[in-house]
């Protein structure tokens, strides 16, 4: 369902999809929401990666699939979740999940449909689809008014005009 401020657009390659993903990084504040959604291998942690750098996180991101979160430390803290391997029905407090939505940092979901219930109604929506070897369509849909404005600043920047 796309809305008035929805914003679709083409990546070409992996390398461009993180510099996406590093433009939209340095423009996160703490409490800043990014769920990213698509099948495996669409460009999610790819997405992620370039997030961490555009928040000055020199730290290689790396796939969070086993230990579900990982933190980072740049201007400002990155929660990286991955919740592919999340059992179903299991209690995602117990992570602690909420201390991560409600904190000082920016938080990146992976697979978040699996948490639906308890995430946030303010947060960017990033879908990516595979639309070629090299190619994803990129799909970003804004809830709530911050981020908005988070996306109307991102194309300014990334898309230009
Ligand atoms: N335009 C593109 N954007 C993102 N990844 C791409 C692109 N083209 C090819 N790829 C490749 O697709 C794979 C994406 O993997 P990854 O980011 O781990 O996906 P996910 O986290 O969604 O499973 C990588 O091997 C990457 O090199
Ligand atoms: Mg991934």
């Amino acid at each position: 369902m796309a809305t008035q401020d929805t914003l679709d657009f083409i990546s070409h390659s992996a390398r461009q999809t993180g510099q996406f993903g590093a433009q939209l990084g340095g423009l996160l504040a703490p409490g800043d929401l990014i769920l990213l959604d698509g099948s495996v291998g669409a460009g999610k942690t790819t997405m992620a990666q370039g997030i961490a750098r555009g928040l000055g996180i020199g730290e290689p991101v790396i796939s969070p699939s086993f230990t579900i979160v990982r933190e980072y430390v740049g201007r400002l803290p990155l929660y990286h979740i991955d919740l592919y391997r999340l059992a179903p029905g299991s209690a995602l407090e117990s992570i602690g999940i909420e201390d991560y939505l409600y904190g000082d940092g920016a938080v990146v979901i992976e697979w978040p449909d699996r948490a639906d219930a308890l995430l946030p109604a303010e947060h960017l929506q990033v879908r990516l689809r595979v639309t070629g070897d090299t190619q994803r369509s990129i799909r970003m849909v804004p809830v709530g008014t911050r981020t908005g404005q988070l996306l109307e600043e991102f194309r300014r920047q990334a898309l230009g005009g």
